[in-house]
């Protein structure tokens, strides 16, 4: 397996992280923005799934930022709908195997880039563009690593998620005397409380599985511990071990607390739920964050608080969204220059305080960020780092895909030996 997150070893130190750079003037070799652009002047092409309400607001701030610097090239911004790529990687896919691909598009880091377009060798190295740019102490280690294969590296993050984070209404506690739980039996207990006063604890919008399972990785992670979490996916934990089963009873207990229309929600329209209060809770990615602040116009730590998943604290689950350079593309210059702004301190300063993420490079300008980022900051670089597999980072498409189609058929039935015959008879996808 690629995935090299290693204990609390994110290099993202604060000796590096003040040297007042911005884009227009700092990477490393800067002659180019002195210069103006280098690029063909053509149209790049970005494919992603940013669109809509909690998505796009990110992706526009940095499509903004570059048009300014490179008013010669024309984007397109290419993205198709669908949370977490339900529907961009299928077109993606069509596209890639057609030898159509985009200019550049979003893929997560960790499998799904190197166990996928890597080694299916659709990708251009990047190493010497990372030299060119003077990024190889601008990205921690641990990210490298994960856009990494037999090397070479392959994409350029533009920001890191947390998958293991609970949001909740503060009002919804407040009115019920509930507080923050700090473990899985308090969880339920909070739960229980909720439950028994007319709300719903926990939203869920699991129109698309991967909502559902996001909280069974967390669920697992919790109970596994983060080594041996990671250890699931390189084969070396079996998925009928005893505390895989018992994770997934947990994920049985935990979904008796969710909406009951949740089979028609997508996620914001169960996040929807816990901004109006008609839910306390909600399990999902810190792009619920972005959500929250700038649709619904949420207040962090008024309206919101948050905390982790119950038995994950000291974890950070990692999402990163990144972008490369597929082969092919019939103008490489122009794409790179795209990847020259979303790479800068700049470009990730202005994507990163909206998408509710923060910035994968060392050295963000910290007061950009609202309190949970720069909480979300500090988790980072104090805890386990563990890949999601939910977005793709722990496992490849395969196993992903049948662990979806798993969990889907859990959340109805309930029934968990089928569910850890079917994960175990997935695992030769791993
Ligand atoms: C994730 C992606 C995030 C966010 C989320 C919801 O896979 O990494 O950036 O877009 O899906 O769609």
């Amino acid at each position: 397996m690629v995935m090299a997150l290693v204990i609390a070893a994110c290099s993202s130190d604060s000796s590096s992280s003040d040297d007042g750079e911005d884009a227009s003037a700092s990477e490393g070799n800067d002659s180019e923005e002195a210069a103006g652009s280098d690029g063909d002047g053509g149209t790049v092409e970005i494919f992603s799934w940013w669109t809509g309400a909690g998505e796009e607001d990110g992706l526009l701030a940095l499509i903004d930022l570059f048009e300014q610097k490179h008013p010669d090239i024309t984007v397109d911004n290419a993205a198709v709908a669908g949370g977490a790529g339900t529907n961009a990687k299928a077109v993606l896919a069509t596209r890639m195997q057609g030898d159509d691909p985009p200019s550049t598009f979003q893929v997560h880091g960790g499998a799904e880039l190197n166990e996928g377009w890597v080694a299916a060798d659709k990708m251009e190295p990047l190493n010497d563009f990372y030299e060119e740019q003077g990024w190889m102490d601008k990205f921690p280690q641990d990210l490298i690593d994960l856009v990494s294969k037999d090397g070479n590296i392959y994409s350029v993050p533009v920001n890191v998620h947390r998958g293991n984070v609970v949001f909740y209404n503060k009002q919804v506690f407040e009115e019920n005397g509930v507080e923050v739980p700090t473990s899985y039996d308090e969880f339920i207990e909070v739960a229980d409380t909720l439950q028994d006063a007319g709300v719903t604890p926990l939203a869920l919008g699991d129109k698309e599985a991967w909502t559902a399972t996001q909280i069974f990785e967390n669920i697992l992670l919790g109970e596994l511990g983060a080594e041996d979490y990671r250890n699931l996916w390189n084969g070396d934990i079996a998925f009928d071990d005893e505390r895989v089963v018992a994770a997934a009873e947990k994920f049985k207990t935990v979904l008796g607390y969710v909406n009951e229309d949740h089979a028609s929600r997508n996620w914001q329209d169960a996040a929807q739920l816990v901004g109006d209060g008609e839910a306390a809770m909600i399990n999902m990615g810190d792009w619920a964050k972005g959500y929250f602040s700038n649709d619904l116009n949420l207040e962090t730590n008024v309206d919101f608080g948050y905390f982790a998943y119950p038995e994950t604290d000291g974890d950070f689950m990692v999402i990163t969204d990144t972008f490369g350079l597929p082969k092919g593309v019939e103008n490489p210059e122009d794409v790179k220059e795209f990847l020259s702004v979303l790479g800068s301190q700049e470009g990730q300063d202005a994507f990163n305080p909206l998408k509710g993420s923060i910035p994968a490079r060392v050295d963000a300008d910290t007061s950009k960020y609202d309190e949970y980022g720069q909480d979300a900051m500090e988790d980072f670089n104090n805890s386990n780092l563990t890949p999601s597999l939910a977005h793709g980072s722990a496992a490849a498409e395969g196993f992903v895909t049948k662990a979806n189609q798993a969990v889907n058929i859990f959340v109805t039935q309930l029934d968990v030996e089928n569910f850890i015959n079917t994960l175990k008879n997935a695992a030769n996808e791993l």
